[in-house]
């Protein structure tokens, strides 16, 4: 066999595999499970964030706000909504390492990519439920379900509705609203 054939027959193999590998890494990278399931990265029980900021609410996931919410929120805890919810500086830090890196704007997650729509770059939301994309979601849901009911209060218990929320999945198919049921 000539050696020129050869050689060109190992670039090209080369070349497809390195496509292949692409392909296969943006389909099933770091995020894949959770952007293919349209979901956003779930926090990790075991975590820190979870234990000191799903103590009084539930441990809403790094990728439903942008960095620059989380950096804000971070930077004033000690006036947290009305409460205190200051924390070490070896905690703070981690935490909000942990939240960057999971931001809605910086993780690959197609769910994520719709929390950051609407919002202009210069807002700094620190409310996930007045969202835009937040609010365009749950318009038709009348307020006796949300605010004038015990169970869930405000737009912001993801939990009290969302039965699968813990695991990062907002899908409406898991809905369940307290004292009215299944959302079809
Ligand atoms: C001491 C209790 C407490 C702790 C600890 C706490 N929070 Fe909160 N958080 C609140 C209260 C109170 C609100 C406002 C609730 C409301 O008005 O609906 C709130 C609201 C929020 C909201 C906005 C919810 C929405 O979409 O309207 C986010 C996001 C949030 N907290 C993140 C965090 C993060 C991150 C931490 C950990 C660093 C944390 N919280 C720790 C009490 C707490
Ligand atoms: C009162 C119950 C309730 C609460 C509280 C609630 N949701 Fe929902 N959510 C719903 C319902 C019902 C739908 C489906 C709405 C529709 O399709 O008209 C929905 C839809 C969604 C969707 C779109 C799902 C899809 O399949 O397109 C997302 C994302 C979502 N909610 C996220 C959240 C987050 C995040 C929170 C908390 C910050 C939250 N929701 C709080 C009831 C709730």
């Amino acid at each position: 066999m000539k050696k020129q054939p050869l050689i060109i027959g190992w670039i090209v193999a080369t070349v497809v595999l390195a496509c292949v590998t692409r392909v296969y890494a943006d389909e099933h990278g770091k995020y894949g499970e959770h952007e293919r399931s349209h979901s956003v990265l779930p926090v990790n029980k075991s975590d820190l964030y979870q234990s000191e900021c799903g103590s009084c609410h539930f441990a809403y996931q790094p990728g439903l706000l942008p960095a620059r919410s989380w950096q804000k929120m971070m930077s004033g805890l000690d006036d947290h909504f009305g409460d205190n919810a200051e924390l070490s500086v070896k905690s703070k830090t981690e935490i909000s390492a942990y939240l960057q890196q999971g931001a809605a704007d910086e993780q690959y997650a197609r769910r994520s990519d719709k929390f950051m729509r609407g919002i202009s770059s210069g807002d700094v939301p620190l409310r996930i439920s007045e969202l835009p994309y937040m609010q365009r979601k749950h318009d038709e849901i009348p307020t006796r379900f949300i605010s004038g009911n015990p169970q869930v209060g405000s737009l912001a218990n993801c939990v009290a509705c969302h039965t699968q929320a813990a695991r990062g999945n907002f899908d409406e198919d898991s809905v369940r609203i307290p004292n009215y049921g299944r959302w079809d």
